[in-house]
C-alpha cells in the first residue's frame, strides 16, 4: 500500500525524523486557517499518490493565510496524471541550502534491501539517474545487520553528502531505516531531504510504501487506507475474501484456480488478444482450492460488474477439488447471479473428473456458457467474443 505524504511523514515524526510543522485540508478556507496558525509562509502540497507533483503546478509557495487560500484554490481538484487533488498539506515552508535524495526499498532482483543517497537531489533526480547514475549510490544493506551509525556514515559518504551534514544526515538515516523495518516498510523515500540554512537535515517530502503481508502486525495500518482512492472492484473483491487484483485496458475477465494458473491464462489470452485486434486480460483472480458455487458467485458477481469486461475466461484444472464441482459450481453461481449475468463465459476444464465436469455443464445448455477443451483454444474463443462485443459496443 502506498501512503500519501503526510500519512508518511506522520511515520517519520514517530520515529523521530526530522519533519516541519503542517497540517491536511480540503478547503481553501481551512487552507488560509492553517497558514494562519502557522504563522509563517507556507508551502501548499497536493496530495495524491503519484510523482512529479510539483512539476504539474501541484506544489506552491505562500507568503501568507492569503495566498495560501488563493494557492490551495488552484490545486485543489487538479488532475495530476490522472489523480483528482482532494487533500492538499499545508506545511511550514522552509529555506532550503541544499536538496538531497535519500531512500531505502527492497531490492527484489538482488534480494537484499538498498539504500540510495545522492547529494544531488530534488525534483529531476529520475534524470539524474540515468544521465549520471554514478552521482546516486547504492548501497546493500545486510537485512540482519541493519543499519547502525556506521553503516549510516557509509551511505553518506558515498552519497557525497558534505561533511557539515555528515553526522546529522547519519543520524536521520538510521531512524529512516528504524522507520522501515518498525512499519514493514517496502519502499521509504525523502526527496527532498533538506539542509537548511542552520545545516539542520530535515525531510521535506515523504513516500513510503507498506508491505500489506505483514498487515496482521499492524492493525493501526488500517485506518491508512483511503477508501476514496481505492478501487471499488478490488475493495469488493477484498471483502469477499477474494485475491483480485484489476488490470488496465482489458477486455477479458479471467478466473482460475491456483495462482501460477492465473498468471500463465493471463499470459495465453494476450497472446490470443494480439489476433484480435489487441484484446487483452482484464483482472487476476485465482479462486484457490474449494472452488464452491459461492466462491465462484462472488468472482464472477466482481469481474461481470467490471464495464471493461466483455467476456469471461473460467480456467480450471481440477486438483483436490475435482472439475465436477467446479462445473457445479459455475452452473450454481449462474442461477444465484440471474440477470446480473451478462456476458459470454469461456469456460475451459481439465484434470480431475474432467469428463463428469463438462457433462454437467452440457447438461446445464446454459445460453452463455461455451465449453472449450484446451487452454490455448478457449483463450482465442474468449479473446474473440471480447473483440466481437467491444465492436458491437
Ligand atoms: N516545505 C517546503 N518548504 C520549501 N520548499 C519546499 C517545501 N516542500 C517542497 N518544497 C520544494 O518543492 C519541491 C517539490 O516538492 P516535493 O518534493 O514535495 O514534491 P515533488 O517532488 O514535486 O513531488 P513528488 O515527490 O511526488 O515527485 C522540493 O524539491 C522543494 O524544492
Ligand atoms: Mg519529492
Amino acid at each position: 500500500m502506498d501512503l500519501y505524504e503526510y500519512q508518511a511523514k506522520d511515520l517519520f515524526a514517530a520515529h523521530g525524523v526530522p519533519v516541519l510543522p503542517g497540517r491536511t485540508v480540503e478547503t481553501a478556507q481551512d487552507a488560509a486557517e492553517v497558514a494562519a496558525e502557522l504563522g509563517t509562509a507556507v508551502v501548499v502540497k497536493a496530495q495524491v499518490k503519484t510523482g512529479g507533483r510539483g512539476k504539474a503546478g501541484g506544489v506552491k509557495l505562500a507568503e501568507n493565510a492569503d495566498e495560501a487560500r488563493g494557492k490551495a484554490e488552484a490545486i485543489l481538484g487538479l488532475d495530476i496524471k490522472g489523480h483528482i487533488v482532494h487533500r492538499v498539506l499545508v506545511t511550514t515552508a522552509s529555506d532550503i541550502a541544499e536538496e538531497y535524495y535519500f531512500s531505502f526499498l527492497l531490492d527484489r532482483s538482488n534480494r537484499t534491501f538498498l539504500a540510495m543517497a545522492s547529494a544531488e537531489g530534488g525534483v529531476e533526480i529520475e534524470q539524474l539517474a540515468v544521465e549520471r547514475p554514478d552521482a546516486l549510490a547504492r548501497i546493500p544493506i545486510d537485512a540482519i545487520a541493519g543499519v547502525d551509525k556506521a553503516k549510516a556514515a557509509e551511505i553518506v559518504a558515498a552519497g557525497r553528502f558534505p561533511a557539515e551534514v555528515a553526522d546529522e544526515a547519519a543520524d536521520v538515516i538510521v531512524k529512516l531505516w528504524e522507520t522501515f523495518v518498525a512499519e514493514d516498510a517496502t519502499l521509504v523515500e525523502v526527496n527532498p531531504l533538506v539542509r537548511d540554512p542552520q545545516d539542520r537535515v530535515i525531510a521535506l517530502d515523504g513516500k513510503v510504501t507498506l508491505d500489506e503481508n505483514a498487515g496482521f502486525r499492524h492493525p493501526e495500518h488500517a485506518a491508512l487506507v483511503d477508501e476514496r482512492t481505492e478501487n471499488p472492484l478490488e475493495a469488493k473483491a477484498k471483502a469477499k475474501g477474494l485475491n483480485y487484483v484489476k488490470l488496465d485496458d482489458g477486455q477479458v475477465g479471467i478466473i482460475g484456480n491456483g495462482a501460477g494458473l492465473v498468471m500463465s491464462t493471463l499470459d495465453v489470452v494476450a497472446y490470443a488478444g494480439e489476433k484480435h485486434g489487441g484484446v487483452k486480460p482484464a483482472n487476476f483472480l485465482d479462486i484457490g482450492g474449494g472452488a464452491s458455487a459461492q466462491v465462484m458467485a462472488d468472482g464472477l458477481d466482481v469481474i461481470l460488474g467490471d464495464l471493461d469486461v466483455k467476456s469471461v475466461f473460467v480456467n480450471v484444472f481440477g486438483g483436490i477439488t475435482a472439475c465436477d464441482a467446479v462445473a457445479d459450481g459455475i452452473v450454481e453461481a449462474l442461477a444465484i447471479l440471474g440477470e446480473g449475468a451478462t456476458k459470454p463465459l469461456v469456460v475451459r476444464l481439465d484434470g480431475n473428473n474432467v469428463e463428469e465436469g463438462r457433462r454437467i455443464l452440457d447438461a446445464a445448455n446454459h445460453p452463455l456458457v461455451t465449453q472449450v477443451d484446451t487452454m490455448d483454444n478457449a483463450a482465442d474463443r474468449a479473446a474473440e467474443l471480447a473483440a466481437v462485443s467491444s465492436q458491437g459496443a
